[in-house]
Order: C-alpha cells, then sequence, then structure tokens
C-alpha cells in the first residue's frame, strides 16, 4: 500500500511537469511571430544556428548541404519523416528543448550521414517503434531530462553504430537494457541521476556483454547492489560517485565482487558529506575487484590507518580530493600517481613516502592550511617526474635544496601562489632533469649575486609572474641555457632600465620572454640582441618612451607588444626592417599623429595586417585627432603647388613693395636736401 502511494505521488509530479512543459510550449507559442526569424550562418553551406528562434518548423532558407544544425530551443511539438528529410547531409542535429512530445516513425531516415541526435530538454510523450529508423550511422544520442522512465521505450533497434547513449536526468529505475539495443560499439551509457536504487544480477545479463563500457551512475540513490551483478564484467568506468548517500559503502561494494574495471569512483560531490564515514573495513570488498584507479574524492574517512587502504595495493592512481586527512599513511601500494588536493596536512612530512617507491606524480594544491616542506620529506620519492605544491607551501627561507632533496627524476615542479620562498646559490641541487619550474604568485627573493637555478640544464619553462623579481641581479639565470620560456610580470630593474648587459644573456635559446608590468621606462640598444631564437616578447604596461626594436638580434619575425607604455613618435629607422610576418601591438600608447610622425604613419597604413588590436591603436595628439584610429587618419603633410605658388607670390609682392618704398623714401630725402 505504502509503495503504491510512494509510486502514485511520483507519477504525479511526474504527470504535473510534463504538463507544466506542454503548457509552458503551447503559451510560448501564443505571440504570432509574422517575420521571417533568421537562423545564423555559422559556416556557409554547412553550419547553422537557429536557437532560440521560436521557429515551428526548419525554414527553407537552410541550404541542403547543411551537416551541422544548431536548432535548440524552438517549438517542433512533434518530429514527423519529412521534418528533416531534406537535408540528406546532416551529421549533427541538436534540438535540445524544442517541446517535442511526439516522434514519428522514420524520423531520420533520409539523414543517413547523422551522427549526432541531441533531445535534451523535451518532454517526450511518446516515440513510435520506428522513430529510429533507417540506415542511419548515429553513434551519439542525447536524452537527458525527456522524462523517461524505462529504456524499452526506446526502440533504437537498429542504431548499430551507438557508442555513447546518454539518459541522465530522467526516472529510470534499474540499469537493465533491453536486448534489442544495439551494444557492439557502445561505449559509454550514461544513467546519472536517475532513480536507480537496486541493482540485480537480472539487470546486468546483457551490460556483462559489452567490454570496456563506460557505466556512469552517479547521483542515484543506490542502497543494495546483489552481489555477483558485476562478477566478470570488464568495464572502463564505473561511476558510483554518490551513490551511497544512505547505504553503507562497505556493502555496496561487496556487489562489485568479480569486478574488472579501469577506474572506479566511489567518492561524493563538493559539500556533500557521506553520510557512512570510510572506517578501516570499508574499502575491504576492493580486494575482491580488479582495479587501476580509484576515486574517493570529498569522502569522509574515520580513524585513518594502513588499514584503510588494504586492498589498493594494486591501484595505480588514487584520488583523495577533499577528504579532510591530515596524514597518507604507510602501506603496500603501487601507486604512480596520488592526489591529495584540498586536505589538512600540517607538513609535507604528514605523506608517509616510504612505500611510494614507484610514485611519478604528486599533487597537492590547495591544502587547507600553508604548510612547511619540512626536511628531506620527499627524499624517497626516487621515481618522482611531476610534483604539483601550488597554493599549499608557508614562507619558507633557504628554499628548497634542503626540503625537497633528492628528487633526481623530477621534471616538472609547481611551486606557484604559495608564501615568500627564499632561494638560494642551487636550490635544487639533486634535480638536474627539471624542465618545467612554476613560481607564478609566490613572491621569490633572491639573495644578489646567487644564481639559484644554475645546474638546471635542460628547465625550458620558468614561470617567475608576479614573483617580484629583482632583474637587475644579472646572475639569475645562469646556466638556464635550454630555457625557451620566461614569465617575469611584474619584475622591477633598477631606475626601470634594461641595460645592454643584462641577466638574458645566459638564456641564449630563450624564445618566449614576458616582461609586462615591470615599470620599465627604457632598453638600452642590443639588450636582448644575443637572443636569437627570441620571437614573443611581451614589454605592455611599462612606461616606455621609446619603441626599443633596436634592442633585438632578428627582427625577421617576431611577435612584440608594447601596449600600454608612453610611446609618442616612432622613427622610421626603428620599424623599417621588421618582417612582414611579425606581430605588433602599439595600442593604448599617446601616438603623435602630426607631421612629425608621419613616416611612421604611412608605414603603419601600409602594414595594417601586422599590427593587433588596431581599434585601440588611437592618436592622442595632437588635440584635434585626438581619440581617431590610427588606421583612420587623414593627414596631409606635403605643401600642395597650389600653397607653394601662392607663398612665393607673396614674397615676390613683399620684396617690391620694399624696394618700392625704399625708393620712395629715398627719393624723398635727396629731394629734401
Ligand atoms: C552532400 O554532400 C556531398 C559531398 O559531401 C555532395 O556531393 C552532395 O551533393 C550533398 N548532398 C546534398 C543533398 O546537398
Ligand atoms: C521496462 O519495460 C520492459 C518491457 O516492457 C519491462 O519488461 C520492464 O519490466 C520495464 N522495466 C521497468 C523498470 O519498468
Ligand atoms: C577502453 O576504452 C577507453 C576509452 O573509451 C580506451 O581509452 C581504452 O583504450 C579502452 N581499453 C581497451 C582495453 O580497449
Ligand atoms: C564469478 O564468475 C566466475 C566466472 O564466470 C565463476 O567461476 C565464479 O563462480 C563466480 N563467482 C561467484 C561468487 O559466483
Ligand atoms: C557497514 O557495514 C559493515 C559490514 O556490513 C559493518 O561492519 C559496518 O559497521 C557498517 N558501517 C556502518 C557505519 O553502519
Ligand atoms: C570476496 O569474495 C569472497 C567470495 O568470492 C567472499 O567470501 C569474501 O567475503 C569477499 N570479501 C570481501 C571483503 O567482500
Ligand atoms: C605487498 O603487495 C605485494 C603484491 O602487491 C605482495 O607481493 C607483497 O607480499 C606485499 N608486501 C607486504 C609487506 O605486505
Ligand atoms: C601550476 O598550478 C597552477 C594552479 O595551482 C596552475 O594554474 C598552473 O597552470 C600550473 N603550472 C603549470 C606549469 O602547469
Ligand atoms: C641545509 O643543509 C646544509 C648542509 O646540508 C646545512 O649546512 C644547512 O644548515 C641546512 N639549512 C637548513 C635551513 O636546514
Ligand atoms: C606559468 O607559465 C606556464 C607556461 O606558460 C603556464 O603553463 C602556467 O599555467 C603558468 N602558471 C600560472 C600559475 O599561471
Ligand atoms: C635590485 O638589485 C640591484 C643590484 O643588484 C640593487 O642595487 C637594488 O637595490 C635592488 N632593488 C631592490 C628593490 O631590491
Ligand atoms: C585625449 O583625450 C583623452 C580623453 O579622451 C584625454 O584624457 C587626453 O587628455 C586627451 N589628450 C590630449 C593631448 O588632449
Amino acid at each position: 500500500m505504502r509503495t503504491g502511494e510512494a509510486a502514485l505521488t511520483a507519477m504525479d509530479y511526474r504527470l504535473y511537469w510534463i504538463l507544466l512543459l506542454t503548457f509552458c510550449s503551447a503559451y510560448s507559442q501564443a505571440p504570432d511571430v509574422m517575420q521571417e526569424l533568421m537562423c545564423q550562418e555559422v559556416v556557409a553551406d554547412q553550419s547553422y544556428s537557429c536557437e532560440g528562434l521560436g521557429l515551428q518548423n526548419v525554414p527553407s532558407s537552410i541550404p541542403l548541404t547543411t551537416e551541422i544544425l544548431d536548432f535548440s530551443f524552438n517549438s517542433l511539438y512533434a518530429l514527423y519523416d519529412s521534418t528533416f528529410s531534406r537535408l540528406r547531409n546532416l551529421t549533427y542535429l541538436n534540438l535540445a528543448r524544442c517541446n517535442i512530445n511526439w516522434i514519428y516513425d522514420y524520423v531520420f531516415q533520409s539523414n543517413i550521414h547523422l551522427k549526432t541526435i541531441i533531445l535534451i530538454g523535451n518532454p517526450v510523450l511518446y516515440i513510435k517503434d520506428y522513430a529510429f529508423s533507417g540506415a542511419i550511422p548515429v553513434s551519439h544520442l542525447f536524452l537527458q531530462q525527456t522524462s523517461l522512465t524505462n529504456i524499452s521505450k526506446i526502440k533504437v533497434t537498429n542504431l548499430n553504430a551507438l557508442e555513447n547513449l546518454n539518459f541522465g536526468h530522467n526516472f529510470i529505475s534499474s540499469v537493465w537494457l533491453p536486448d534489442t539495443l544495439p551494444t557492439r560499439k557502445l561505449q559509454t551509457l550514461d544513467f546519472r541521476f536517475n532513480v536507480i536504487t537496486k541493482i540485480t544480477t537480472k539487470d546486468t545479463e546483457i551490460l556483462k556483454n559489452i567490454k570496456n563500457l563506460s557505466l556512469l551512475l552517479m547521483g542515484n540513490n543506490i542502497d543494495y547492489i546483489e552481489p555477483n551483478s558485476f562478477n566478470s564484467s570488464v568495464l572502463n568506468i564505473l561511476d558510483l560517485t554518490a551513490c551511497g548517500q544512505n547505504a553503507n559503502l562497505s556493502d555496496l561494494l561487496g556487489g562489485l565482487n568479480g569486478l574488472t574495471t579501469n577506474i572506479l569512483r566511489i567518492g561524493t560531490f563538493e559539500n556533500m558529506k557521506n553520510k557512512f564515514p570510510v572506517t578501516p573495513n570499508t574499502l575491504h570488498g576492493l580486494c575482491n575487484i580488479s582495479v587501476n584507479e580509484v576515486d574517493l574524492q570529498h569522502t569522509h574517512f574515520d580513524q585513518l590507518s594502513p588499514n584503510t587502504f588494504f586492498c589498493l595495493s594494486k591501484v595505480q592512481k588514487l584520488d583523495l580530493t577533499n577528504t579532510w586527512i591530515d596524514c597518507f599513511p604507510k602501506f603496500n601500494n603501487s601507486l604512480r600517481d596520488l592526489i591529495l588536493h584540498k586536505n589538512e596536512f600540517n607538513s609535507l612530512c604528514d605523506i608517509k613516502t616510504e612505500s611510494l617507491t614507484l610514485l611519478t606524480s604528486l599533487h597537492v594544491r590547495y591544502n587547507e592550511k600553508m604548510i612547511s616542506m619540512g626536511t628531506g620529506c620527499l627524499k624517497n620519492l626516487q621515481s618522482l617526474q611531476f610534483l604539483d605544491l601550488s597554493h599549499s607551501i608557508e614562507e619558507t627561507k633557504d628554499c628548497c635544496s634542503n626540503h625537497s632533496m633528492g628528487l633526481v627524476a623530477l621534471k616538472y615542479l609547481n611551486l606557484s601562489s604559495n608564501g615568500r620562498l627564499t632561494l638560494s646559490q642551487h636550490s635544487f641541487p639533486d634535480s638536474d632533469n627539471l624542465e618545467v619550474l612554476d613560481f607564478a604568485y609566490t613572491h621569490i627573493f633572491i639573495p644578489e649575486s646567487f644564481s639559484p637555478f644554475s645546474n638546471l640544464k635542460l628547465l625550458k619553462v620558468l614561470n617567475m609572474s608576479h614573483s617580484y623579481i629583482n632583474g637587475s641581479n644579472d646572475h639569475i639565470l645562469e646556466g638556464l641555457h635550454n630555457l625557451s620560456y620566461l614569465n617575469l610580470k611584474k619584475c622591477s630593474f633598477y631606475s626601470g632600465v634594461i641595460k645592454a648587459s643584462n641577466l638574458f644573456k645566459h638564456a641564449v635559446n630563450l624564445e618566449d620572454l614576458i616582461l609586462s608590468s615591470c615599470e620599465i621606462t627604457a632598453i638600452e640598444e642590443h639588450a636582448f640582441s644575443n637572443l636569437k631564437k627570441l620571437n614573443y616578447v611581451d614589454l605592455s604596461q611599462n612606461q616606455l618612451l621609446q619603441f626599443s626594436s633596436n634592442a633585438f638580434g632578428d627582427l625577421s619575425y617576431i611577435y612584440l607588444n608594447f601596449a600600454f607604455n608612453r610611446i609618442t613618435i616612432i622613427p622610421f629607422n626603428l620599424v623599417h626592417n621588421i618582417g612582414n610576418q611579425s606581430i605588433i601591438n602599439l595600442s593604448h600608447n599617446p601616438l603623435d599623429c602630426s607631421c612629425s610622425n608621419t613616416q611612421f604613419i604611412s608605414w603603419y597604413m601600409e602594414n595594417l595586417k601586422m599590427f593587433e588590436d588596431n581599434s585601440n591603436t588611437l592618436c592622442w595628439s595632437p588635440q584635434s585627432a585626438n581619440g581617431t584610429m590610427l588606421s583612420m587618419l587623414k593627414i596631409n603633410c606635403e605643401t600642395s603647388s597650389g600653397v607653394i605658388f601662392v607663398i612665393i607670390l607673396a614674397v615676390i609682392v613683399v620684396i617690391i613693395i620694399i624696394i618700392v618704398a625704399v625708393r620712395y623714401y629715398r627719393k624723398k630725402l635727396y629731394s629734401s636736401i
């Protein structure tokens, strides 16, 4: 009786929803659209968007050759065999939220190239048996939010190419698949946010025959999985995220015995605490499962101990993001990849590394508090190549030689957004293999004349943006022969000048150099001329008065960003040898548009396509031209022959008048004597 009542309310709710949607659609139809609404051409003859135009049929303006059609947010009510028959070349059809209630037979039979059909958010009441009939190679079918209750209502019997079937946000109560469903190519079956509460061996009979399937069940409230439901199943992903809200995870895992899967997700969503914390016994069901990657994000652990992970000894990747742990225990493992973001460690030494000898990647981002590097905490990680410690490390003096000692295999180190770090001579003495080093948004202090990176011969990328580096220390980049990318945004130079001899001389292979917002006022000639490979230079947001192209060796192919500086006049000799494949940005400079800059301006006009952000490249002076786009400017600095003639004439007249006057006065003078 009680369950009957519950079912009735569920159905009432469903009916109410459908009626509401139908009513809304009828209502939205009301204002009669008289004028022909235009679909947008995305790519001529190929791709069109009619999104949100309230259309009731496909306009005849859509050409026959169309391959991609976005017809979402319109008012179709029903799909007939004639609705799309004209568009035989369709490969992608988006019909999301089109108020479709009825889908009749053979709707897509002419669309023999159709690969993707999106029917999300349609209150589908009825789908005829032959709706999807025809030789159509559909591989992606999206049926989210279509009030679907039972998959057998969708007759997809002949969609033999189906790879991706998406049933999310419906009212489906079981993972059961009809045996008519073509599964030969099926890769992903998405049941997220349905009303599946139980999984039984009967439900999974067909699923078991699909090899390497990704079965996505997140957001279902599953309280029971019958043991053996997945015995001898081989899956790619089994996603049970937030499925155990009302269940004991340990019981659910017990039902997964015999499963082989590449990835198993059993965490929850952020801001959702699992009612049953993970205890030392909870994960023991994993002993009967073969799995490579386990994702336990956002779960709460109780009495974390080596025993908790007893059954994870063969797991290669473990994600414990936001699990409130303050210690990662030592246990027998084969981990290659460990993700520990957003946890509550006090020191890096809280991660017990003795048994992590195979680990190649360690991620400790956004720790809840700033933590100390400790001493030698990570020295056991002899295979570690990738280390992310961003948003986590507290202010550290004498970083990092004593702290991360011994990481001989390290290639990538992310220390961005941390507390202030003071580097010393040879800060990474053992990590000769480093290729990427990221200090962005971490205040770095390098005592005068120290060269902290001198052993990093393989370093390619060094990000010290917002690290407030003092660029007047010539030794910083010593030894970085392979550096190709250097970001020093927000650095500083003594009195704002980059000298001809400077720190960059060590990084001879530099290609990308970012020096924006460094308060630079001047760059001496040849400052970068030994950087033969330099081809991307960002000098925006400085105080430069000169377009200092004479600082660079090779200008044949270069990107020069001088936006937001104080450049007014650009002598022609600074631009005439810039190759025409180059890109220059001079926007937001107080450019002078008077005749004194005319040579540059004519060169600019002739080479417009070399310039970036022309609409913000404006004249500043003279007053009359202020705000005019340089590319629209009309100035005439050549004096015309008419004017010259008038001037000469005027001069002659003046001379004649003077001569006549002189003679007249002389005469007068003599005659008076
Ligand atoms: C479909 O595309 C092919 C080439 O891809 C073209 O030859 C054919 O004419 C197109 N069919 C229609 C109906 O436009
Ligand atoms: C779905 O429909 C099929 C065939 O009509 C039926 O056998 C099955 O029990 C239905 N499943 C549910 C969960 O109602
Ligand atoms: C399983 O599928 C995934 C993605 O669909 C693919 O990357 C992987 O190679 C497949 N594995 C096997 C064994 O076929
Ligand atoms: C699981 O499946 C295997 C092979 O299909 C079978 O031998 C075994 O008995 C099954 N396990 C259980 C507990 O039924
Ligand atoms: C979960 O189930 C296991 C075994 O079924 C039991 O030992 C454990 O106490 C249960 N946990 C909770 C929190 O009920
Ligand atoms: C593993 O499976 C065996 C039988 O196949 C069962 O006896 C045992 O209890 C299972 N272990 C766990 C931890 O579920
Ligand atoms: C660790 O696990 C491996 C198999 O993964 C096993 O061979 C070995 O005996 C275990 N060692 C300990 C100390 O449990
Ligand atoms: C370092 O981590 C930050 C986020 O913490 C990220 O934005 C950045 O891309 C990472 N750096 C590299 C080089 O991947
Ligand atoms: C770092 O190590 C060196 C030698 O190993 C030692 O002399 C120095 O005191 C250590 N510095 C810190 C801050 O521990
Ligand atoms: C630092 O620069 C690298 C290379 O461009 C980039 O991948 C990384 O995201 C940057 N770091 C931050 C925190 O933005
Ligand atoms: C930067 O370094 C130069 C010389 O190495 C020094 O004269 C200057 O005071 C330093 N500037 C700052 C802000 O530390
Ligand atoms: C140009 O116009 C801006 C605002 O539009 C003004 O702030 C600036 O002083 C003007 N420059 C000159 C030289 O008049």
